[in-house]
C-alpha cells in the first residue's frame, strides 16, 4: 500500500493506493479491451475483496470471552461503528458485490448520479440510505473517480444523511478527479488500485478501462 499526497495542500486527506500484485495484475487483465464482461466482473469482484481488506484495516477490535472446545479464551471482535457501503450507481454496483462478500452484515445504500455529458456535472435521479446510515461508517463505492463530480456529490448526500465518518473506494483515479474530490471533502480518504494519468476531453480516465458501466454489464 501506498500513501500519496496527491495534492499539493499538506492538510488534505491521503490518497491510498493499494498496490498488491494481485490486484495490480487483475487491474491488468480488466484493462484490456478485449476481455470480456463476464470476466470483467468476475474481477472486479475479486478485486474489490482485496479493497475492502484495506478500507477495513483500522476498524477497532474488542476482546470478548468465548469457549473453544479447549479452554476459555478473550478473543478479539469487531467493535464500534458498523458499516454502510454505499453504491453510486450503477457501476458502483460492480464493487458492491465483491465488498458484500467479505462484508455481510454491512447495510447498503445508493446513490443514482449520471453525468451530463456537456458539463460533466453530476445529476442526482436516485437515493436510497438506511435511517442509521448517521451512526455507522460509510464506505462510498465507485469504480471511476473521473472529474470527481459523482463521487463529490455522492458524499455530499451521504453527510446530509448524517454520516460523519466516511471513505471513499474506487479502481482507477484520475489526479485532476482526486483533486476535485478532496477540496470538496478534505475529511475522506480515498482507497484506489491506481491513480492514471489524466481525463481526456470526453472525462474518461486514460489509459483507463472505458465506460466502467459499459464494460460490468456489457451494453457496448
Ligand atoms: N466513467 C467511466 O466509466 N470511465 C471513465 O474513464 C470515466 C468515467
Amino acid at each position: 500500500m501506498t500513501t500519496t499526497d496527491t495534492a499539493s495542500v499538506t492538510a488534505l486527506p491521503p490518497t491510498v493506493v493499494v498496490d498488491h500484485p494481485l490486484i495490480q495484475h487483475k487491474l491488468t487483465l480488466m484493462r484490456r479491451s478485449r476481455t470480456p464482461a463476464n470476466e470483467f466482473r468476475l474481477l472486479l469482484r475479486e478485486i474489490s475483496m482485496l479493497l475492502a481488506y484495506e478500507v477495513t484495516r483500522d476498524m477497532p477490535l474488542e476482546l470478548t470471552e468465548i469457549e473453544t472446545p479447549l479452554v476459555t479464551m478473550q478473543a478479539p471482535i469487531l467493535s464500534g461503528k458498523k458499516l454502510c457501503l454505499v453504491s453510486v450507481l450503477r457501476a458502483g454496483g460492480g464493487i458492491l458485490e465483491g465488498m458484500l462478500e467479505i462484508l455481510p452484515a454491512a447495510r447498503v445504500g445508493h446513490v443514482g448520479l449520471y453525468r451530463d455529458p456537456v458539463s460533466l456535472q453530476a445529476v442526482e435521479y436516485y437515493l436510497k440510505l438506511p435511517r442509521d446510515i448517521s451512526e455507522r461508517t460509510a464506505i462510498v463505492l465507485d469504480p471511476m473517480l473521473a472529474t470527481g463530480n459523482s463521487a463529490a456529490a455522492a458524499v455530499d448526500q451521504v453527510k446530509a444523511a448524517g454520516c460523519q465518518s466516511i471513505k471513499f473506494v474506487c479502481l482507477i483515479a484520475a489526479p485532476e478527479g482526486l483533486k476535485v474530490f478532496h477540496e470538496a471533502h478534505p475529511d475522506v480518504p480515498v482507497y484506489t488500485a491506481a491513480v492514471d494519468s489524466h481525463l481526456n476531453d470526453h472525462g474518461y480516465i486514460v489509459p483507463g478501462i472505458g465506460d466502467a458501466g459499459d464494460r460490468i454489464f456489457g451494453t457496448k
